[in-house]
């Protein structure tokens, strides 16, 4: 009998050992100590036993049930702990890898422009400020000099608010602030004014019918057109390179008198003449002139005591010259390729 114990034990160890799934293991514990397993079954032949050998047999079985079951908890400890480590070194998370960083927005590159403009004036001694967008058809037109059926009217190709005909406008320009402005303070003035502006017209490489404008205007006693042409020359050379040139020409603005057009000789071609200036070696960037005596007087100010100059320039348009873009449609087609890179 204790033979038989013995070789079970041996038995059923060496079987637990290769024993690896929870399966197994139950399988295992119903075979061996099971109320019908193999243990069970030999304490069962105990009464068959002599007397005298009873007890020696009964210590044994008793021993090796204890020695099965200790065997079983800790083989199942281990099975546990196996599929933990296991578990853990599937899941690992590999702290050490880069991260996904989060797309990061830019400012648009007319946005950056336009800081570049304005850093420019504002070095000058200018303040940025800015006005509405939907206006009144006395600011945009009439206290610029341009009275209700004037021809020069015809110039801007202009969006009416719909009932507001002949009354409320998308401005066609960034001019109507200089009255805006005028009308609220006193010279000296020195203002610069970027904003929307909107006309009715055909798009096409050079025309959007939603563009930028930025606005220059400065009035004092004393303003003559040297300084206008100074302050212009400052600007071009800021933002299109120390050597450049500037011309100005006679041009018409009913707002303005004398009114001109200014051009830079082209940095490209440095005034030879190429496919950025058109052969003519400069490229215009804006319409200026001296504030006519009219708009002055409109808003209260001694058109005999104070005079100014002003200017309108599409910063579209320098952004095309100064990155060399041959479609202006391409900063508002929302192409992340093209915006890209202008970081
Ligand atoms: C004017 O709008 C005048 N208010 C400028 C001015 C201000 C003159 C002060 C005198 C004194 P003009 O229509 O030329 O002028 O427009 C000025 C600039 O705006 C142009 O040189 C161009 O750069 C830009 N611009 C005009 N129309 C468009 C358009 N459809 N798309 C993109 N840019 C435009």
């Amino acid at each position: 009998m204790l033979e038989q114990i013995r070789e079970l034990q041996a038995q059923a160890l060496a079987e637990l050992a290769a024993a690896s799934t929870p399966e197994a293991l139950e399988a295992w514990r119903v075979a061996y100590l099971g109320r019908k397993g193999a243990l069970s079954n030999l304490l069962r032949g105990l009464g068959n036993l002599p007397t005298a050998e009873r007890p020696a047999a009964g210590q044994a079985a008793n021993e090796t049930k204890a020695a099965l079951e200790a065997a079983l908890a800790a083989r199942q400890e281990a099975l546990q702990s196996q599929a933990l480590a296991q578990a853990l070194e599937a899941e690992r998370v590999d702290v050490t890898l880069p991260g996904k960083p989060p797309a990061l927005g830019q400012v648009h590159v007319i946005t950056q422009t336009i800081r570049e403009i304005l850093d420019c004036f504002v070095g000058m001694g200018f303040q940025v400020v800015e006005g509405p967008e939907v206006e009144w058809d006395k600011y945009n037109f009439t206290m610029l000099n341009i009275p209700p059926d004037h021809p020069a009217r015809d110039i801007w190709d202009t969006f009416y608010i719909a009932g507001w005909e002949g009354q409320m406008l998308l401005r066609t320009h960034t001019s109507p602030m200089q009255a805006r402005v005028m009308e609220r303070t006193q010279p000296p003035v020195r203002v610069v004014v970027p904003g929307f502006c909107y006309r009715h017209e055909a798009t096409d490489a050079t025309h959007e019918s939603q563009f930028y404008q930025i606005e220059g205007l400065a009035v004092d006693e004393g303003i003559t057109l040297a300084d206008l042409k100074g302050v212009l020359d400052v600007f071009a050379r800021a933002l299109f390179g120390a050597e450049r040139q500037t011309r100005f020409r006679c041009d018409y603005f009913p707002f303005v008198e004398p009114g001109v057009e200014m051009a830079i000789d082209c940095f490209l071609c440095k005034g030879q003449g190429c496919r950025v200036c058109k052969h003519t070696g400069w490229i215009e960037i804006m319409g200026a002139g001296m504030v006519h005596p009219n708009v002055l007087a409109g808003v209260g100010y001694d058109p005999t005591v104070y005079s100014g100059f002003a200017f309108g320039l599409g910063p579209e348009r320098v952004a095309m010259l100064k990155y060399g873009i041959d479609d202006i449609r391409y900063f508002y087609a929302n192409d992340l390729r093209f915006l890209r890179q202008f970081r």
